[in-house]
């Protein structure tokens, strides 16, 4: 395919984030971690793979192996995993490690594993030295449907999610479908949300084909993950070319996010997944969409229906609503004191509509049964 010497059909699909000078390719196919062809490395460039200690066993060798055989100078560096480890502090220690291994402004970073470790590389690798390149090769579903693509790095803050951050490309996004065989059934759920997003948002066929096909998803067909995964890039790799900043389009990429952001903060970071609180948001955010007359029942319940037949939690938090709005204040996405909430107006029509506190309050008051 193109001018990839991969062999066995390994490659499945190419889609490009086209942003000019620095329009990037995301690969998509079966076992190619170790395919060192597809990551055009340089030879000259010193190699950091920064992993977490769950991924590492299971992955790492696979490239550290293929760039031992050519030749490349590589190092390592393994954080723990899961959520609290998207913190300013693994930011200086990871930074530390790279100036103690005197690593260069030419150098390359791969980000092997996770949605963390995505975010945590990418944004390491847009301050180090005032930003160095990086490559994300995804090996959740969450991360190969979202995270990866777009630019979006960022670690948490104790006030709030994704609090400190910087828009950084990579140079290209290397999906292994593969890695997805030894994800646990917990995290491959908490994945879906944000399928199930773009279906919402952007694509009312896409949506239903989600919802003729929730059990062939869930057993990990493997033509179906791959159509998933490919139909999510494709919308992803729009929306960012049309809008990289956030200036206006590119929000509706956060549907169920500004509910989801505070109750995964709230919660306290790790308790709910990311897609988990994303699912939830999204239900809250298509029932206010029908209360406020905008999106009919009829969708407000297949948006409710989808998310629980994903396996994603669908009942309250025990959380005060009171705290869940003042998190919902500290989120990035503000119009006059209000927050900027993504509504629907149909299945695959969304819309940024400004919210008055109140009116969250309010809701979410007679949401709790
Ligand atoms: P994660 O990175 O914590 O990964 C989930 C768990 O799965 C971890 O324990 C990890 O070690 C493990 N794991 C990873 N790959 C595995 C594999 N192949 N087999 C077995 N275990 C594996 O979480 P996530 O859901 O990938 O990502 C969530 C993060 O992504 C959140 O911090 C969220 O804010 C962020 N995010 C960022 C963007 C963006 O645009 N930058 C978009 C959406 C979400
Ligand atoms: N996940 C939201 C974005 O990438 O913009």
């Amino acid at each position: 395919m193109g001018s990839f010497k991969i062999q066995n059909n390994k490659i499945l699909d190419q889609v490009e984030v086209k942003l000019g000078d620095r329009t990037y390719d995301i690969v998509i196919g079966n076992n190619l971690i170790e395919e060192l062809e597809i990551y055009n490395l340089s030879s000259s460039e010193q190699i950091v793979i920064i992993t977490d200690e769950v991924v590492s066993p299971l992955y790492l060798q696979k490239i550290t192996n293929a760039l031992g055989r050519l030749g490349f100078a590589f190092f390592s560096i393994t954080i723990a995993a899961g959520e609290t480890q998207k913190s300013l502090d693994n930011v200086g220690k990871i930074v530390g490690k790279l100036l103690s291994k005197k690593v260069s402004r030419d150098a390359m970073i791969i980000a092997l594993g996770g949605g963390v470790v995505g975010d945590l590389a990418g944004f390491v690798a847009s301050v180090y030295q005032r930003g160095i390149k990086f490559l994300q090769v995804p090996t959740t579903l969450l991360a190969q449907v979202d995270s990866s693509v777009g630019g979006k790095t960022a670690v948490n803050h104790s006030l709030g999610k994704n609090m400190i951050g910087a828009f950084h490309q990579p140079k290209k996004v290397i999906i292994d479908l593969a890695t997805l065989g030894t994800l646990p059934s917990r995290e491959l759920k908490s994945g879906y949300a944000e399928v199930i997003k773009y279906g919402c948002i952007l694509d009312k066929d896409f949506f239903s084909w989600l919802e003729n096909n929730v059990e062939n998803l869930l057993n990990r067909s493997a033509d179906h993950l791959a159509f998933a995964v490919k139909r999510s890039c494709e919308i992803k790799a729009e929306v960012v070319s049309l809008d990289e900043r956030e200036g206006n389009s590119r929000a509706l990429l956060n549907f169920g996010h500004t509910f989801g952001h505070a109750i995964e903060s709230l919660a306290g970071y790790g308790v709910w997944l990311h897609g988990e609180a994303v699912g939830f948001g999204m239900i809250l955010a298509a029932e206010l969409s029908n209360q406020m007359g905008l999106i009919d029942k009829n969708s407000n319940e297949r948006i409710r229906n989808i998310v629980a037949k994903f396996g994603l939690p669908v009942d309250w938090p025990n959380m005060d609503i009171n705290q869940l709005v003042e998190c919902m204040m500290v989120d990035k996405k503000f119009k006059n004191g209000n927050p900027k909430l993504i509504l629907l107006k149909d299945l695959g029509v969304a819309k940024v509509i400004s919210v008055n506190k109140n009116s969250i309050e309010k809701f979410l008051a007679n949401h709790i049964i």
